[in-house]
């Protein structure tokens, strides 16, 4: 009974020996901290501009702090696989912290194994993992936008510009606003969110809708003109406002328009990327929502190289549901800004 009690004590006394040893060995080589960013595919143009934006900050911290971090940077090329094995080579490497732009959102339950067993935490950023997910283990954090929010904010600009030039959106002075609608990724939550208020909105104006047709272009502008050129080969002028739930797809629809050689501007999306603020200063589009990439791109790396460092998370605002959400706020075609948090209207 002794020896067995003495065996027992001796097995513990190792294991936290074991323990120590790899949090000591973790700490000396945590002098460099490393960074881990995996991103989806190379070529989205918001998650790109994240991106530039992390490299950028990162360059000025240096500068100013002399910290000494170290962040590299693997694409996926859209494929969840590829990520994963992604994964397993910063985890081998010793990184400190993961910021994961999942490929396949409902595919991060295997992320997370990963990353727990090596004890390595992770924020995840600008594609959400399924809520049950993110509660699997304290040491994981989403940042990103509101989905309703970005939707609600881009119906409203349709509702705004509706009120001032009635004419200009219903253009066959019907009553009602024949409108076709380009989605994202089919299980973005992103696309179903936005298509979804953004729609509601108008409804919830007592804008009457006739929804001509819609269809997924993935984000991507030239899958967006494809579309937008059958829509106005099949509708023509019976089409008044084209939805976007992005920018990209946005200048899509512009391409389409004119390639198509109409005067037609009816057209909404979200990002607030360089190109799209271009098209809505120019009267191209009724305007953008900006969901601001220096934010996201502060926000990711603060919230990173906090919890490698196991420093306390004060000050920055996780929701209950263990994300935190950027701000942002449209702007239209007349330069006019609107937030929803000033207007009371934020209801998370
Ligand atoms: C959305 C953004 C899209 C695309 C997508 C990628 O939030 O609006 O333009 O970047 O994320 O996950």
């Amino acid at each position: 009974m002794v020896f067995l009690a003495a065996g027992v004590l001796l097995a513990a006394a190792a294991a936290v020996a074991v323990w120590i040893g790899n949090s000591r060995s973790r700490m000396e080589k945590s002098e460099i901290l490393k960074i881990g960013v995996l991103i989806y595919k190379e070529d989205d143009t918001f998650v790109s501009g994240i991106v530039e934006e992390m490299k950028r900050q990162f360059k000025d911290d240096e500068r100013e702090k002399g910290s000494r971090i170290r962040m590299d940077f693997a694409y996926a090329e859209e494929n969840q696989s590829i990520q994963n094995e992604q994964i397993d080579k910063y985890l081998s490497l010793d990184y400190d912290v993961l910021c994961v732009n999942l490929v396949d959102r409902t595919e991060a339950a295997i992320v997370i194994e990963k990353a727990k067993a090596a004890d390595v935490p992770v924020v995840f950023f600008n594609r959400e993992p399924v809520a049950e997910d993110l509660q699997q283990w304290d040491r994981l954090y989403y940042v990103g936008s509101d989905a309703k929010e970005s939707g609600t904010l881009e119906g409203l600009l349709v509702v705004d510009f509706y009120k001032k030039y009635p004419e200009k959106l219903d253009k066959n002075q019907d009553g009602v606003i024949q409108y076709v609608l380009l989605e994202g990724e089919s299980r973005h939550q992103d696309s179903l969110i936005r298509t979804e208020y953004s729609v509601q909105t108008l409804v919830d104006a007592g804008i009457s809708l006739e929804r001509l047709d819609g269809g997924i272009a993935n984000w991507v502008r030239s899958q967006a003109e494809a579309l937008t050129t059958q829509w106005l080969k099949e509708y023509g002028s019976e089409i008044e406002l084209i939805i976007s739930n992005n920018d990209d797809m946005a200048l899509g629809a512009i391409d389409a328009v004119e390639n198509w050689h109409v005067k037609f501007s009816n057209i909404v999306g979200i990002d607030g990327t360089p190109e799209g603020l271009a098209a809505v200063e120019s009267q191209k589009m009724i305007g953008t929502i900006v969901a601001g990439q220096e934010d996201y791109a502060r926000v990711i790396l603060d919230l990173a190289e906090r919890m490698a460092r196991r420093e306390a998370l004060d000050g920055l605002d996780i929701r209950e549901d263990k994300s935190i959400r950027i701000p942002m706020y449209s702007v239209n075609c007349d330069g006019k800004i609107r937030r929803l948090e000033e207007e009371g209207k934020e209801e998370n």
